[in-house]
């Protein structure tokens, strides 16, 4: 029996496979959503001979979905995709998301960017009306990441957001490495009033790699709530 947000969780990924079609390029999001889409997607391969192949956006979902039987390749080998399917950590009624609580944001950019059509799924939970409650995730390069952290604060300033507190992301007390070698900041903004003009300020910033605002690059969600799925379109 699974919990209210598993389950919202299962449905939307139950959902999403419906989108799914023979021959497709698939590229693979990361997150507990994301791996009941891999778990249900395996269970179709190995069913119906679905032929698909995928591009993992982590080393946690590469790995998973070599547990599972999900055929893979890399994004250079696949060229291109026809369909991302991914987690989210919030997402507005424009579809601009917040991504990277799990820390794989770079990859999963490149991934959706490299994709025809990037379709979210999600629990209701993570629908809000403004973004910037959950904190946002920014990648930044190991060298002079004080400093880096320290003139992202001072950026802020001048946008329409209510906190400009940031922290370096942990794991077991040492900075959390990324796949490509990079750290993260969390920045507690609590109200991003301008996506876009934000999303541009912190990527001029040199030491800023990347950051988990998705604007314009998802076409569609499936938002699972308890009693069944929601489906929204750009
Ligand atoms: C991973 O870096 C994130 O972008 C995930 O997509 C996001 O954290 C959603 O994860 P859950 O599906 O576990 O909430």
């Amino acid at each position: 029996e699974l919990s209210p947000p598993d389950r919202a969780k299962f449905l939307a990924a139950r959902q999403a496979l419906t989108f799914v079609e023979d021959g497709m390029r698939l590229g693979l999001g990361t997150g507990s959503t994301a791996a009941w889409f891999h778990r249900l997607l395996a269970e179709r391969i190995h069913r119906e001979g679905l032929n698909v192949i995928g591009v993992p956006t982590s080393s946690r979902t590469r790995d998973l979905c070599n547990a599972l039987g999900v055929p893979l390749t890399t994004l250079d080998d696949a060229g291109w995709l026809d369909l991302t399917i991914d987690g989210a950590d919030e997402l507005d009624e424009s579809l601009t998301l917040i991504k990277g609580g799990g820390g794989a944001l770079l990859l999963e950019k490149i991934v959706a960017t490299a994709s025809d059509r990037m379709l979210v799924i999600a629990d209701g939970a993570k629908r809000v009306k403004t973004l910037g409650a959950f904190p946002l995730p920014v990648e930044i390069v190991p060298f002079g990441w004080k400093t880096t952290k320290a003139i992202v604060e001072e950026a802020l300033a001048d946008l329409d957001v209510d906190g400009r507190n940031s922290t370096l992301r942990l794991h077991n007390s040492e900075p959390f490495v990324t796949d490509e070698g990079h750290f993260i900041i969390d920045l507690h903004l609590g109200r991003i009033g301008d996506a876009t003009a934000l999303a541009h300020l912190l990527t001029d910033i040199p030491g800023v790699v990347e950051t988990g605002l998705f604007i314009g690059i998802a076409q569609a969600a499936v938002i699972g709530e308890p009693g069944g799925t929601v489906i929204r379109m750009t």
